[in-house]
């Protein structure tokens, strides 16, 4: 009798669960830090986003380490997820994941970093070149002449040269009439504000505090960059890029210390990226959500790519704070 009714209760589950119906699938999300609010705004809003679309979502946060995003992975894929959202801190060793997940049947969209050499289904981003283009463009508009510092993210991520390949159309010309003079050129670790900082202060020794400008890839450095400018009573006097629209920049953008930032709507790429995970576990056509295709030197991977927009402080309030991107009670008084 125990037995009848177990298989009449637990035979259907079984069933619904095996072709599908029923089954709540699972998806593993891979993120390099928490340090920084883009990807802690990226977390939440692919926490919501699942729990909207009834998703069991498992995030880990690797701290910008290769071997622990390595055993995070591993540790999703014995979890059974179909699919792996991935923003590698290398875009490099990461490939060897992707493999990995592919064996197991997993689909794998790389977000926001490029994987190289891999086999991804997809991958979700901003215009990274475009990104540089922006920084690069402002710069020279800004400071056609002038001596600057060229700073550039983790070498780790694909993004850093794609970020510094877009600048450097608009300052290379610049640099070859040797009306730009470059002080110094440099890559900072893991994308850390402190070595930007150091970066900074020691490049502002070396030109007795004789600086114009500072390419600074993301908010995170030009936070760095403008902590060693201030100590010398420079912040403001120097023209700083950014990207990512954070909070703190934007501050800083009210009280002229960063010149511009480039905001990409991360939330809503975030919110995306869930959609089109749950797309591709279920098998459905990404249909008019892919956009363009990168190469990714294994073969031009179908993307969905954001464009990215210049900020400066009179672009806050019509453009951040009325999307509801930031609060008004986030920023300092105007
Ligand atoms: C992202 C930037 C971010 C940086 C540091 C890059 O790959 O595109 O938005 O600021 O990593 O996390």
């Amino acid at each position: 009798m125990k037995k009848i009714l177990f298989l009449a209760l637990v035979l259907p589950t079984l069933f619904l669960e095996f072709v599908g119906f029923g089954a709540v699938l699972k998806i593993g999300v891979s993120l390099p830090t928490q340090a920084e609010e883009h990807w802690v705004r990226d977390k939440k809003a692919m926490e919501e986003t699942a729990v909207r679309l009834g998703v069991d979502l498992k995030v880990q946060i690797t701290n910008n380490d290769s071997a622990r995003q390595m055993s995070q992975v591993e540790n999703l894929l014995s979890q059974g997820i179909q699919v792996l959202v991935i923003a590698p801190h290398d875009s490099d060793s990461a490939g060897f994941l992707v493999e990995k997940a592919k064996k197991l049947g997993v689909k794998v969209i790389a977000y926001d970093r490029m994987i190289k050499n891999a086999d991804l289904d997809l991958f979700v981003a901003t215009d990274n070149i475009k990104v540089g283009e922006l920084q690069g463009e402002y710069l020279a508009r800004k400071v056609p002449k002038g001596r600057y510092i060229i700073l550039s993210g983790s070498p780790t991520d694909y993004n850093a040269s794609l970020f510094k390949e877009g600048a450097m159309k608009f300052l290379q010309p610049l640099i070859a009439k040797g009306d730009i003079e470059v002080i110094v050129d440099q890559a900072v670790r893991d994308w850390q504000p402190a070595e930007a900082q150091k970066i900074v202060e020691q490049a502002l020794t070396k030109s007795k505090n004789k600086i114009d400008a500072i390419l600074a890839p993301n908010d995170g450095t030009a936070g760095g960059a403008i902590q060693a400018l201030s100590s010398q009573g420079l912040a403001g006097k120097v023209v700083v890029t950014g990207l990512d629209a954070e909070i703190a920049a934007a501050n800083r953008l009210i009280k002229g210390t960063q010149s511009m930032t480039v905001f990409k709507n991360s939330v809503v790429m975030s919110e995306q990226v869930i959609e089109l995970a749950v797309k591709l576990a279920k098998g459905e056509s990404l249909g008019q959500a892919v956009t363009s295709r990168q190469n990714n030197g294994k073969f031009d991977v179908p993307s969905v790519l954001y464009p990215g927009q210049v900020i400066e402080k009179a672009d806050i309030e019509p453009i951040l704070v009325r999307s509801g991107f930031f609060k008004n009670t986030d920023l300092i008084r105007r």
